[in-house]
């Protein structure tokens, strides 16, 4: 059988990508290792966010040049967003490589591999830049991959993503995924329904919607406009399924169908990720977010209302062009205002081919843009860490994962599996719980009582019946 070594970096939409692959070349009698000298063929797929990002790929790629002199007959490729970026540089910066395939053309992994292995040389397959054809022809060359899935393909069974839009039309200034990913497009709500149908008979419980700004999603036919909140009802209905993710949330689009869907639907996570990326007006104008400070805030507070106990968590860029003292405290006034329960936080990036890179100077010294971001970080987690305390002695139900990750690791090194094991799962509000529990557990939802807690994780024991009623739930 050839071996398969596959690399993942990037955000959800690169790891369900990824999925998709993985399951096309294993019905090619693929399988999967995790040593990349064992494999004939190394994919890696991609992202292009930030310089960093890239810059490891290609590190990743030199590593490989002396495996691919002793045997020419390893097929290397780069998918993704990278390679929809770069395109021929990824073949001149590292001419060993076989295959460059954009996210829109995935669904020809396969083929290509067979065709360098038939000797026809290095493949290019990417999709058509943002003016270098008609809106339709653009739109189309992008669009994504997402066959019938195959549920032994899954990282975990009851587990799976699910793409309800394609692509980005926001522009904002510093970010590349407008290029990389093409035009937005919503996927019908039938194929979205039918997938997630699918999934449910094969015992997934949890579906996690994706999207760039997922709330965005929209859909018209004929007459019919199906919005976001209404895909969310039509996905309650369907049996089995007992959990509704979904990221990222674009702000300005968190109307209040979208609240009352989330508060209203039990099904629904309270866990809403709305990144604010900056607290400065104008910061959010050069980055062309579309909305203001004082929107941000409205907008949170309408969110605490309408769901009291949602977690929200957000993304911050420090260092973005002109990115003043005054403006980074702005940033540190939301943060600490807002209490997300998480950020995500980011030194700005400049990208080429973005409006931020062709127009705005990258101003901000290297090392201001780590203090800042160090400064956020501390504050964040200080935050996270008061708000995880918060539960210490409730009681919280929590959708078994599997092994946490340092049980994970020591079976892997040990080659060994206990049923009695440490094992990870998250809250309905997206909170991640390690507790001792039996592998027999994974994939269902139990009660967990906490007792201790830091800024990213709750620790606890598995509740049993004879619990006291003094643990009330809080989530
Ligand atoms: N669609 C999502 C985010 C996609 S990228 C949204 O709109 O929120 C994920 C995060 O990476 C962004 O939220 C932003 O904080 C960060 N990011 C994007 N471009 C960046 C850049 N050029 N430099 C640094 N961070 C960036
Ligand atoms: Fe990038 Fe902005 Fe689109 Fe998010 S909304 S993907 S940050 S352009
Ligand atoms: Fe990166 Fe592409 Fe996602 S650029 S963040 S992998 S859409």
């Amino acid at each position: 059988m050839p071996k398969l070594y596959i690399e993942t970096v990037g955000c959800q939409m690169n790891v369900l990508d990824s999925e998709l692959v993985v399951a096309a070349l294993r019905k090619e009698g693929y399988e999967l290792t995790r040593v990349v000298a064992d494999a004939d063929t190394v994919l890696f797929n991609t992202c292009s966010v930030r310089e960093h990002a890239e810059e490891k790929i290609y590190s990743a790629l030199g590593r490989l040049k002396n495996a691919k002199q002793a045997n020419p007959d390893k097929v290397i490729g780069v998918i993704g967003c990278m390679a929809q970026n770069h395109q021929r540089t990824v073949f001149e910066r590292a001419p060993y490589v076989d295959l460059v395939v954009g996210p829109g053309q995935l669904h020809q992994v396969p083929e290509l591999i067979r065709k360098v292995q038939q000797g026809a040389g290095q493949q290019l397959e990417v999709s058509l830049g943002r003016k270098d054809g008609s809106k339709q022809d653009i739109t189309r060359s992008h669009e994504s991959f997402d066959p019938l899935r195959d549920p032994t393909m899954r990282p975990t069974p009851f587990q799976a993503y699910v793409r309800i839009q394609i692509g980005c039309d926001k522009f904002c200034t510093y970010c590349i995924v407008p290029s990389v990913r093409g035009p937005e497009q919503s996927r019908s709500p039938e194929h979205i329904l039918a997938e997630a149908r699918q999934l449910a008979s094969e015992g997934c419980k949890e579906i996690t919607l994706l999207g760039q700004t997922v709330n965005s999603y929209k859909y018209k036919e004929g007459e019919r406009t199906t919005r976001f909140s209404d895909l969310l009802y039509s996905l309650h209905e369907i049996d089995g399924l007992t959990r509704i993710k979904f990221v990222t949330n674009y702000p300005k689009d968190m109307t209040d169908d979208v609240l009352a869907a989330v508060r209203d639907l039990p099904k629904c996570s309270k866990y809403l990720h709305v990144p604010a990326q900056s607290g400065s007006d104008a910061q959010l104008k050069a980055m062309r977010r579309g909305y203001t400070v004082a929107e941000y805030r409205e907008m949170l507070a309408r969110t605490y209302e309408w769901i009291p106990k949602v977690a929200v968590t957000s993304d911050f860029i420090v260092g973005f062009s002109g990115e003043t003292d005054e403006d980074f405290q702005m940033s540190m006034d939301l943060v600490r205002e807002a209490r997300f329960k998480n950020s995500f936080i980011f030194k700005y990036s400049e990208r080429p081919g973005t409006k931020g890179a062709q127009l705005l100077p990258d101003d901000v010294p290297d090392e201001v843009k780590r203090e800042r971001n160090n400064e956020m970080l501390a504050l964040q987690n200080e935050i996270s860490e008061a708000d995880n305390q918060r539960f210490l002695g409730d009681r919280v139900q929590v959708l078994v994962e599997g092994p946490s990750k340092t049980a994970a690791k020591k079976e892997a090194e040990l080659g060994v599996e206990h049923p009695v094991v440490q094992l990870t799962g998250r809250t309905m509000c997206d909170r991640i719980v390690v507790f001792e529990g039996n592998r027999r557990q994974i994939g269902e939802t139990i009660d967990i009582g906490i007792y201790d807690a830091n800024a990213h994780t709750l620790f606890g024991t598995v509740v049993t019946q004879h619990v006291g009623p003094e643990l009330v739930s809080l989530t």
